[in-house]
């Protein structure tokens, strides 16, 4: 067995979690914080307000219910007057009504600015569909930062953000507690749930997807049975932590596809205690659990799918996460690597570690590339010819490396940035114009 393909096993870090996947949580950073028997007793423990976030609507079916009861310091509604934020404009969600070509497109990676520049303002949008007035559609962006958010909090009203780091570990401190995370490993943020993010490194650069529709949730699994893709046992929740200081800070809130600013004079990470099933987590990719054929062919990339965020049509998500991680091909009389196709869904790609198997270069780690909605894609030329040449009596091991895609049913609009941006590379398509012409109707 390849050493890339082993389980990994050992946590990044040694905070503590609560392990599973959407299910009821509870945790107190003090003895007895959690009232018994009741969400809002008349007084709560210590002196703390009790306080309801609800991420679905009251209504929805129990499974798919969300919400948490915090006990904190003060209430969350204790900050001064929202006002415009004046900087972190490159994140406003600007894919609007303006017709696009359907080019496909690739960019490398962004640069990590000169300037001091934290999470709020180091986050640049590519591309999108939809918005948070219709709750449906996502914000897919990069970001590139080299210092922690300093006296200031965020929270995004739009959208759950899942954010998929490339470089640089992050320490993401939020409401219901702390969540360390390495390149490999993935976030989700719930909408509304604020935060505050560090770096523990010098730099940090990723990805981030907001999802204005329904909350991501596991995929079913069907005749794969009952395990299998991501196990949620191996979903990490926070335990409670707070915080109590006071000083002259900043909550950034991110609203309506733009961001706004108030004064507080608090940590808003005040919650002591917390229980329920509206949380963040995290996951480590290369503990995903990698299915695929063992006889002929490969089947379609969602057999990659970590978490989705459905539409209201069944089976045409709003959002997919996909990952194409180390794993071994052994298919027989199979052209290897992903296939030539035009799809009727719309595919970010993002690459975290190595290399992808269907692109010999130029889709380089911290890269990005944009198929849309029937544009055709596939292998490069190179890719091509060595795939049709190779032994198959051994199997390929695709190690050391880690692709992922934010796929959905919405055409995605580029930004208009990243269309100008420098590292936006204008001959992509040339990588596919070296496909010679093979077919002879004298040869079978
Ligand atoms: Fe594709």
């Amino acid at each position: 067995m390849n050493a890339q393909l082993k389980p990994h096993t050992q946590p990044a870090v040694a905070l503590a979690y609560q392990v599973g996947f959407g299910q009821e949580f509870a945790s107190e950073a003090l003895s007895g914080a959690l009232p018994v028997g009741r969400n809002s007793p008349q007084r709560c423990p210590y002196g703390l307000y009790a306080e309801q976030i609800s991420g679905t609507a009251f209504t929805l079916p129990r499974h798919s219910n969300r919400r948490s009861w915090m006990y904190r310091i003060r209430p969350g509604v204790m900050h001064g007057q929202f006002v415009p934020y004046a900087g972190g404009e490159a994140w406003h969600n600007r894919f609007g009504d303006a017709p696009f070509a359907p080019n496909q497109l690739r960019w490398d990676p962004p640069e990590v600015p000169a300037a001091p520049t934290d999470f709020v303002d180091g986050v640049f949008c590519m591309a999108g569909a939809g918005d948070a007035r219709s709750q449906s559609g996502i914000g897919i962006h990069v970001y590139a930062v080299n210092r922690s958010m300093q006296a200031r909090y965020f929270v995004n009203a739009d959208a759950e953000m899942l954010l998929v780091p490339q470089q640089g570990r992050l320490r993401i401190a939020t409401e219901l507690g702390v969540i360390e995370l390495e390149p490999q490993e993935i976030a989700v943020l719930p909408r509304g749930i604020r935060f505050r993010v560090e770096l523990l490194d010098d730099t940090a650069c990723g990805y981030l997807c907001e999802n204005f529709g329904a909350a991501l949730r596991l995929p079913d699994l069907g005749p794969i049975g009952s395990n299998g893709l991501a196990n949620p046992r191996d979903f990490c929740t926070p335990v409670a932590a707070y915080e109590d200081v006071t000083g002259d800070f900043e909550l950034v809130q991110k609203f309506d596809g733009r961001l706004w600013r108030a004064p507080i004079d608090h940590s808003p990470l005040d919650v002591v205690a917390w229980h329920g099933s509206f949380a963040p987590h995290k996951y480590d990719l290369r503990r995903f659990n990698t299915l695929g054929s063992i006889s002929y062919d490969h089947p379609d990339p969602s057999i990659f799918t970590v978490l989705t965020s459905p539409s209201d049509t069944l089976g045409a998500a709003n959002l997919d996460f996909v990952i194409f991680p180390p794993r071994i091909l052994a298919m027989q009389d199979t052209f290897r690597p992903p296939w030539f196709h035009r799809n009727i869904a719309s595919e970010f790609m993002g690459l975290v570690h190595g290399a992808y198997d269907a692109k010999e270069g130029g889709f380089v780690p911290g890269g990005a590339s944009l198929h849309n909605c029937m544009s055709g894609h596939g292998p490069d030329a190179a890719t091509f010819e060595k795939a049709t040449r190779a032994d198959l009596s051994k199997p390929d091991y695709i190690d050391g490396t880690m692709a992922f895609m934010f796929e959905t049913r919405w055409l995605l609009c580029p930004s208009a940035q990243a269309m100008e941006a420098p590292q936006r590379q204008r001959d992509y398509q040339e990588c596919w114009q070296g496909l010679n012409k093979h077919f002879d109707p004298s040869r079978r």
